[in-house]
């Protein structure tokens, strides 16, 4: 990214009805991404997020906890806000929609549109859903329920006062048409102006305090609070300053809205249709992305499938679970969290790529050089390959990011990184140091330096642990351009940045511990793979009196085992036996001699039998029950 712009983001502000969940955290860590790349590329950077506060919901939650809404509001933002501290989310602002600040704003916008001629007041009968804080038309509704929450609606008739929204709709038919990147990604881009190839009906902006007093009063009639919609919408304009700071309002504002595709109705058509009429220009960008599954299933606390990120934090660290929702999903698409998908993720990017770059350069210089950065000397063709390949990166990282493809962006990096972890390998410092020191050091700098570059590319995502890898550098703060890693820095130490994911037990160690206690089940059983094995050859290994070395043939697969049985077998008399064996062990290696199976046998005290098949018509490979 070149040059200095103003870059504003938001992110939805978040019901406090409930805790946050992981959904609240992706869009948030999303946000908080793009404030960083744009920081690092030199751009004035506003990032705004907060809490919506009114509406029946805040109400309904205080009074089954008796108390105050404002207290209940009170109670659940330090939630928010310590998550985010969690997080590592560097907002800018933090609003809610309780504050003074944001009152005063939403009065005076009410304030204008209604002096404008865009509000009245007319009795109205409709299908409303409180989970939405919204009336449904009947269009819109799924077997009769609520598209979102699934449940019915509550069919509600009185007084209120009305937006002229369907006096925009042409206007805001054209704004869409004429501005491409309005709304992102295009599929919902279409799907908002397929919506409005129909009537769009005017908005019911009030309540009446009879029904819902947790509101913001309308400034023209006491009796009623505004629509939490009309409320939480205005919160973007608020914080930068509208109709209170032109200035600074002038500086951040059109600002690029982050959102979930649950409210893409609200942000691409109520509130462009707002701020037609109040004479605002149009946000930027309206971003839908998708939807985080959990596994299959949608992610809702009535299912009470909510997975609290906070747990994963505690366990494998922040950045890795930045990590991970940043690469994931597809900016657009719905994406399905798993563990297994978070853990495979988590050990083959970040512990064998990454980490192990980092822990392979920093272990041959603390060996080699003294724990010295060394002089590059006169770059080879290979290194020129690697810097050009580090400044293509670079750009295409910057353009990814320009067009919100994170996932793809993050990927470019990774793949840097392996080929960078290749250059190693074919370069094999470790055996340069002792014919060609020079070399040695050469390649151990070019490595150093493309390690600060992904750092640097990386940090935005995981500011933390690339931050370590940075200070080890000495290049925290250095610029994002190949060359700048200055030779002779003493390499700090630091402990292992992101330690491999231990999967679950194997099968094996399971089924030991439980035979221990002598009883498996049935399942457990069916996992050991016993098959029949035909002996080829017979060794015997060396300094070893009771060990034999067996070529076996199972099927069509040949294999090696080694086994005590020296003492009670001869060579000769083994060959051509059919044998049984465990074929789904690990291998291990027994005197330095690997071993791909057990057999099995028969053993009392000084006998031992092996167990042999008793017919010549079984081929080797048979499965045994
Ligand atoms: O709608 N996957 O607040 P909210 C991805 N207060 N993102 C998810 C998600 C999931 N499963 N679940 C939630 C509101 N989100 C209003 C907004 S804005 C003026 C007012 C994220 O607490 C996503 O960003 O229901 C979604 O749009 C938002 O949380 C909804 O948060
Ligand atoms: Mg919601």
């Amino acid at each position: 990214m070149s040059g200095k712009n103003n870059y504003f983001i938001t992110t939805p502000i978040y019901y406090v009805n409930d805790k946050p969940h992981i959904g609240h955290a992706y869009t948030t860590i999303l946000a908080d991404v793009l404030a960083r790349f744009h920081r690092a590329a030199g751009d004035e950077v506003f990032f705004l997020t907060g809490l919506d506060e009114h509406g029946l919901k805040v109400q309904q939650a205080a009074d089954n906890k008796g108390i105050t809404p404002q207290q209940h509001c009170d109670e659940m933002a330090p939630r928010f806000t310590g998550l985010w501290e969690k997080l590592h989310i560097q907002y800018d602002d933090f609003i809610r929609t309780t504050e003074k600040r944001h009152e005063s704003v939403v009065k005076d916008i009410l304030k204008m549109v209604f002096e404008k001629g865009d509000i009245y007041f007319d009795e109205y009968t409709g299908e409303y859903c409180v989970g939405c804080e919204r009336f449904y038309t009947e269009k819109e509704l799924v077997d009769g329920k609520c598209p979102q929450h699934n449940r019915p609606l509550e069919t509600i008739t009185e007084k209120n006062y009305f937006f002229k929204m369907s006096q925009y709709q042409q206007l805001l038919i054209n704004y869409i048409n004429d501005n491409p990147n309005f709304i992102q990604p295009k599929h919902r881009r279409n799907e908002i102006l397929g919506f409005l190839r129909q009537p769009l009906d005017d908005l019911c902006i009030s309540r009446p305090k009879s029904r819902l007093n947790w509101g913001i009063e309308l400034p023209f009639d006491k009796d009623y609070v505004t629509y939490v919609w009309f409320d939480a919408l205005i919160n973007y304009v608020t914080a930068p300053g509208f109709s209170t700071d032109s200035k600074s309002f002038n500086q951040w504002w059109p600002a690029i809205h982050l959102i979930g595709k649950d409210i893409l109705m609200t942000h691409a058509v109520y509130w462009p249709t707002m701020l037609f009429s109040a004479g605002i220009p149009q946000p930027l960008t309206i971003f839908a992305h998708g939807w985080w599954l959990i596994g299959e299933s949608k992610m809702s606390k009535s299912l009470g499938n909510v997975v609290n990120p906070l747990d994963l934090v505690d366990k494998y660290g922040v950045d890795p679970l930045r990590y991970y929702l940043m690469r994931e999903m597809v900016l657009g698409q719905d994406a399905s969290f798993t563990m297994e998908s978070f853990i495979k993720r988590y050990n083959s990017d970040l512990a064998n790529d990454f980490g192990n770059l980092f822990s392979r350069v920093s272990t041959l210089i603390a060996k080699n050089f003294e724990n010295v950065i060394p002089e590059p000397g006169e770059l080879t063709l290979e290194e020129i390959k690697v810097q050009k390949s580090a400044e293509s990166v670079i750009e295409q990282v910057n353009e990814l990011i320009k067009k919100m493809r994170i996932n793809e962006a993050i990927e470019e990096i990774l793949q840097f990184v392996r080929s960078i972890n290749k250059y190693m390998e074919l370069q094999a410092p470790w055996k340069l140091v002792k014919s060609d020191k020079s070399a040695a050091a050469r390649v151990l700098y070019t490595a150093s330096e493309s390690l600060r570059i992904s750092a640097l590319l990386l940090h935005p995502v995981m500011p933390n642990r690339t931050e370590i890898i940075l200070d080890a550098l000495g290049a925290i703060g250095t610029k994002l351009k190949w060359g700048i890693l200055k030779s002779g820095t003493i390499l700090k130490k630091h402990a292992s940045l992101f330690p491999r994911i231990k999967v679950e037990a194997p099968v094996v160690e399971k089924i030991k511990v439980t035979a221990q206690e002598n009883v498996i089940t049935y399942d457990e059983f069916e996992k050991v793979e016993l098959k029949t094995a035909l002996v080829l050859e017979v060794e015997k290994v060396e300094g070893a009196n009771r060990l034999l070395k067996l070529q076996i043939e199972v099927g069509d697969e040949k294999r090696q085992i080694v086994a005590g049985v020296a003492e009670y077998y001869n060579l000769e008399e083994l060959i051509s036996k059919m044998i049984v064996i465990v074929t789904n062990l690990e291998p291990t290696t027994i005197r330095g001699i690997e071993s791909n199976g057990m057999l099995l046998a028969a053993k009392k005290g000084k006998e031992l039998s092996l167990i042999i098949i008793d017919s010549d018509n079984v081929e080797s490979g048979t499965k045994i029950f």
